[in-house]
Formats: C-alpha cells, sequence, structure tokens
C-alpha cells in the first residue's frame, strides 16, 4: 500500500523521537512490502524562525493532503513570552483546528512487565480505558486576552451542542466495542458548559441503550483514576480536564513517554504522542521513543494495516520484557538510549 504521511518533528525531543519511529515504520514497510512516503514540514519554533509563523500555511495544506500527519512535540521555553499566536503551542492548536481534528483518542495501557508505577500492583491489574479528548473547542480556543494594562486576564470557555454531540457519538460507539461504558467527566456543579455536556450526553445516550454511561466531576475523577482505575472504560471529557488526566493517567503506565494517542474528526487524522517537548533532555538520546511508536501503531490501524500494527506492538512489548528501555522505566545504570530501543524495536520487526 501506497501511503503519504506528512512528518512534524517539532520542538525539544520532537525529532528524535520521530526518527526513531521512522526507522520502525520503514521496518513494517520492508517486512510487509508497504510504501510509506514521508515530507517533513515545519512547525512550532523552527516555523517561527523560518517563516515568523509557528503554523504556516503551507504546513497546513500538506497536511490538508495527505494521507495522515505524525507529529513530535511541540513548545520551547525561549518563545514562552511571544504574543499571543505566537508561541510554539499555538501552532499546534492552529493545526489541530484547521485539520477540524476534534476527537483526541488516547488509550491508556499498562504494560504488565513494566514494574515503574508508583501505583500499588493489584491497583493496576486489569486497567484499561481510553480517554476522549474534545480537541479543537473550551478555554483551548475561546477569546483570552489582557486587560487593565495587563493586570486582568481572561480565557473565555465556550462549547455549542454541536460540539459536544459530534465527539459524544464517536465515545458511545468506541463503548459498543469495549466493556460498554461511558464516564463522562466535567465540573457541572459549578461550570455552564459542563451542565451543557450533561444534558447533550444524557440525550444520546438514549440512542445507546446498551452503554453505561456514569458522570464524575473532574476533582473526583482525578482521585479515582488513581484509587481505582480498573472501573473506566472510555472515560469523554472536554479539551482541558483531557489534557491534565490523560498525564495523570500516564502515572499508572510508569512514564508520560509511553503514552500514544489519534486527533481525528471529520477524514483527516493526526498521530501525536501525549508528551510534550520536553526540552531539558533535548538531543541527550535519553528520551522514550515508545509514545511516539505507539502512536504510528494507531496509524497502522487506520490504515487497515492490522497484522502489521499487531506486529509493532509485539516488538515494543518484547523491548520491554527484555528491559531495553529508557532511564523514564529503568534504572539509568540499566538504560538503553533513544536510539537503541528504536534499533531493537526495528531489528524485532524485521527478524521475528
Ligand atoms: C498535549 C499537549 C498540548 C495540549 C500542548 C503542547 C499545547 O500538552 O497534547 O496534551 O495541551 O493539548
Ligand atoms: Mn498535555
Amino acid at each position: 500500500m501506497i501511503k503519504n504521511i506528512s512528518v512534524i518533528e517539532g520542538d525539544g525531543i520532537g525529532p528524535e523521537v520521530i526518527r526513531q519511529t521512522i526507522k520502525v515504520l520503514n521496518s513494517i514497510s520492508i517486512k510487509y512490502g508497504h510504501d510509506f512516503r514521508y515530507k517533513n514540514i515545519l512547525a512550532g519554533s523552527k516555523a517561527i524562525e523560518k517563516f515568523s509563523d509557528p503554523m504556516p500555511e503551507e504546513t497546513i495544506d500538506h497536511c490538508l493532503k495527505s494521507d495522515a500527519v505524525l507529529f513530535g512535540s511541540i513548545g520551547d521555553p525561549k518563545y514562552d513570552h511571544n504574543p499571543i499566536g505566537m508561541r510554539p503551542e499555538d501552532g499546534l492548536l492552529k493545526l489541530r483546528k484547521k485539520m477540524n481534528l476534534y476527537c483526541n483518542i488516547r488509550p491508556i495501557i499498562v504494560f504488565p512487565k513494566l514494574d515503574k508505577s508508583p501505583i500499588k500492583k493489584e491497583l493496576l491489574k486489569e486497567v484499561n480505558f481510553i480517554i476522549y479528548r474534545e480537541l479543537t473547542g473550551g478555554i483551548y480556543f475561546g477569546k483570552k486576552g489582557r486587560c487593565k494594562n495587563g493586570n486582568k486576564a481572561y480565557d473565555h470557555c465556550v462549547y455549542s451542542k454541536k460540539e459536544i454531540e459530534r465527539i459524544g457519538e464517536k465515545a458511545f460507539k468506541a463503548a459498543f466495542s469495549r466493556k460498554k461504558k461511558v464516564t463522562l467527566v466535567d465540573k457541572a456543579n459549578v461550570l455552564e458548559t459542563s451542565r451543557l455536556w450533561r444534558e447533550v450526553i444524557k440525550e444520546i445516550s438514549l440512542d445507546y441503550p446498551d452503554i453505561c454511561l456514569d458522570f464524575l466531576y473532574i476533582d473526583n475523577a482525578s482521585m479515582q483514576i488513581i484509587m481505582n482505575p480498573k472501573k473506566f472504560d472510555i472515560i469523554l471529557t472536554d479539551n482541558m480536564f483531557g489534557d491534565i488526566l490523560s498525564d495523570e493517567s500516564s502515572v499508572l503506565t510508569g512514564s508520560l513517554g509511553l503514552l500514544p494517542s489519534a486527533s481525528t474528526g471529520g477524514d483527516k487524522i493526526m498521530f501525536e504522542p501525549i508528551h510534550g517537548s520536553y526540552p531539558q533532555a533535548k538531543g541527550k538520546n535519553i528520551a522514550n521513543p515508545i509514545g511516539c511508536i505507539l502512536s504510528a501503531s494507531m496509524m497502522l490501524e487506520h490504515f487497515g494495516m492490522y497484522k502489521e500494527k499487531n506486529h509493532l506492538e509485539k516488538a515494543v512489548q518484547n523491548s520491554i520484557e527484555k528491559k531495553i528501555c529508557t532511564p523514564d522505566i529503568i534504572d539509568y545504570k540499566l538504560s538503553s538510549t533513544t536510539e537503541e530501543v528504536g534499533d531493537y524495536i526495528e531489528k524485532y520487526i524485521l527478524y521475528q
């Protein structure tokens, strides 16, 4: 199969984890006879430097024309004081909006052989849930600014019924082929947007009588994810709460560097690890490439390449079992580099 993939390395550890991911994807294409055609495009700080724009039109055009986008990470402290719209992160938000990627799917995968989570082992048995995070609305995209000579700031949180419905439908459909449970996480005791979420989601649930729907306030959910994580199946939530809950959930797995995501909506799709650009680790060959590699595995599934996806995931499992791991998940003295992890997974796919 021929697939055109736009690749955005981005900032910080982005280029390193993407390099390993491309290597792994190439081993899949050799083994299974595919033709993945990559186009490297600029976003984030490199695009600010070259085009004075964290998300140039040219980049958006490429993304819209390709079969999928593979994204590394974005963010550079050098631009922390840039004006609104000119920070690297703004580029990512713009791209998500332009590609209409309103549904961000973040599976929380616990590797049984990995003993890195600070949470008690017995609480982690059978943990298997997915966060459905709304990605193009809410406080991330509301009107924001400063007044009173900069001494007062605001960020508006706005949601429309339509924005809630379209991700709600996706979450219920996903629950159908799983444990048939959707948990809506919100702050409906305080926020009006949350009350609208509840109304709309309750209405949708009438069309899915087999799916059990329950509601949790975000503060309570943050606690329960740690105290009783196996009770969750699909967590449906807004942009901001989803961002926070996904980092928290990564504690169950042992490292933020392990988790992948797919951002979708209409007919466009992007695959991005949930971690940030981790600027302190940039260029040190210590970043965990697995979140990005597993994002590529979600891409293979999207392409209908199920055998390939299984093979890749088996290779990742095996690297963890054989303790070929970066220092975030293993004792530093025993650890492997970013590149060595990529090499191991590549070889496993080619020869096993
Ligand atoms: C994520 C990241 C982004 C977000 C940042 C980099 C803008 O934290 O994908 O979770 O907040 O969405
Ligand atoms: Mn985040």
